[in-house]
């Protein structure tokens, strides 16, 4: 032991380890208040690690070259040993990624997070969000399916929309003059290295960005305000041991679906894997529909969305964009939904119900129903962050506390929120299906 302590002195004497543990465990003070929703920020770190890990060994495996890639995941899948557990944990993992990351956000969104001083944890995180949907994205073509193939095909060609530049970039990204095992050999490089490398560096410039100035919470107050004599916040705790305890309970229950999901639905009713995907690519065989992975939907939707080739793609690409604005375009005097008024909470419901309703669109044929109602929730969608200046400063606030509540929050005003969402996106959807049915027997 004394031996132990002995080393770790030499080596802090010349890295300071001590001191960055200090930093960024136990002498990091954390909002005592944190509820549910502050689990998903490590959960994200806890799949971020389960998708390197298993990436490496599936690596270990996997064949990058067009006429093998097929047959090598076929082969990790049957032949190698637990290798059908690796790579459902990695298929499995990117849905549960975006699942955390939209929930970890979507929290931003409630306790206004990305406020200042926050603005650049939310422009960090913005950037791994960014840098997630091209990792998901170059990842899925890897296994050589049908829809690895075609989806690539679909999205790669979306850049040909860019006047001038257009064609040759999308055969300077692909490599050739259709997506081939060129494209697959540097969509490999890509996802394996130069994607994770890129990841990695921004969740740590985005949790040294956090720590520079502290967490948030769910009452919004900032807990540096009011300091001891010590000059710790009297609102904050210790973040390790407190809330590295705390977060072993959510990281348990969230390994326990986890591993549910990936041993007895690990497609998820072809969700997380899609039924075409388990046929090899063929170049010369369009597959019947090709929609995207769930997590893509709501985006695909605006996509689709707008006719004009040219201006849907600025507006999918601006979709993803608006969002790393959002803390210059809330204008409230408070951070939490906790102190907003109803208009605010109307609101957001309205928004999460057209951002699902986008998300199911994406996922279907489009026909001329379905295209009406994906145009209006696209209005929706950018009317949200685009009039947010002048709503989140029209809405009657309460005033926020000067210290922290320890109220747990009301189950009942989220439950209630979750109903009035469901209803909103089923609704709607429910009419646009009831209305192509009807016109589509009219037209028989
Ligand atoms: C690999 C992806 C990510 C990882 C590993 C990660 C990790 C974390 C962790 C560990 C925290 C502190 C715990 C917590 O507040 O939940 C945090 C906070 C935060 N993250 Fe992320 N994050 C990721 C992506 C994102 C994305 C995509 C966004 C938004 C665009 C984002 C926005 C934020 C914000 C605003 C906070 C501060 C929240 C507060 O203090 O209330 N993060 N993140």
């Amino acid at each position: 032991m004394n031996m132990l302590v002995q080393l770790r002195d030499w080596v802090d004497a010349r890295l300071p380890i001590v001191r960055a543990w200090d930093t960024h465990m136990g002498g990091y003070y954390a909002p005592k208040n944190f509820n549910f929703w502050y689990f998903f920020g490590v959960l994200s770190l806890l799949v971020l690690v389960n998708q390197l890990l298993t990436g490496i060994w599936l690596t270990m495996m996997y064949v990058p070259d067009a006429t093998l890639a097929f047959a090598s995941v076929e082969y990790i899948m049957r032949d190698v040993n637990y290798g059908w557990v690796i790579r459902y944990m990695h298929s499995t993992g990117a849905s549960a990624f975006f699942f955390v990351i939209y929930l970890h956000m979507f929290r931003g969104l409630l306790y206004g997070s990305y406020r200042k001083p926050r603005e650049l944890v939310w422009v960090f995180g913005m950037l791994i969000f960014f840098a997630l949907m091209a990792e998901a994205f170059l990842g899925y073509v890897l296994p050589w399916g049908q829809l690895s193939y075609w989806g690539a095909q679909v999205i790669v060609s979306l850049f040909s929309a860019i006047p001038f530049v257009g064609e040759p970039l999308v055969e300077w990204i692909r490599g050739d003059y259709l997506i081939s095992g060129i494209t697959l050999n540097r969509f490999f490089a890509l996802h394996v290295v130069a994607i994770p490398i890129i990841i990695l560096a921004l969740v740590a410039l985005h949790l040294l960005a956090l720590h520079e100035v502290g967490s948030n919470n769910p009452d919004g107050v900032e807990i540096k305000k009011y300091k001891d004599e010590n000059g710790i916040p009297l609102d904050g705790v210790a973040f390790h041991p407190y809330y590295t305890v705390h977060d072993l309970v959510g990281i348990v229950v969230f390994l326990m679906a986890f591993v549910a999901i990936m041993f007895f639905a690990p497609e998820m009713g072809g969700f997380f894997l899609e039924g075409p995907n388990f046929e090899e690519a063929n170049a010369l065989k369009t597959p019947e529909h090709i929609a995207p992975v769930w997590y893509y939907t709501p985006f695909y939707s605006v996509l689709r969305a707008v006719p004009d080739k040219l201006l849907g793609f600025i507006a999918f690409g601006s979709s993803v964009a608006i969002l790393f604005a959002l803390p210059w375009l809330d204008k409230s005097p408070v951070k939490s939904i906790r102190y907003k008024g109803t208009m605010t909470k109307i609101i957001i419901l309205a928004f999460v119900a057209s951002f699902f309703i986008l998300g199911y669109l994406g996922g279907k044929a489009p026909n001329p129903e379905r295209t009406v109602l994906s145009q209006i929730c696209t209005v929706l969608y950018f009317a949200f962050f685009l009039l947010m200046p002048i709503w989140s400063r029209m809405d009657k606030t309460k005033p926020e506390p000067d210290r922290i509540t320890m109220d747990g929050g009301s189950l009942g005003a989220t439950l209630l929120g979750a109903v009035i969402v469901a209803i909103l996106t089923v609704f709607p959807i429910a009419i646009t299906e009831w209305l192509h049915a009807v016109n589509a027997a009219a037209a028989h």
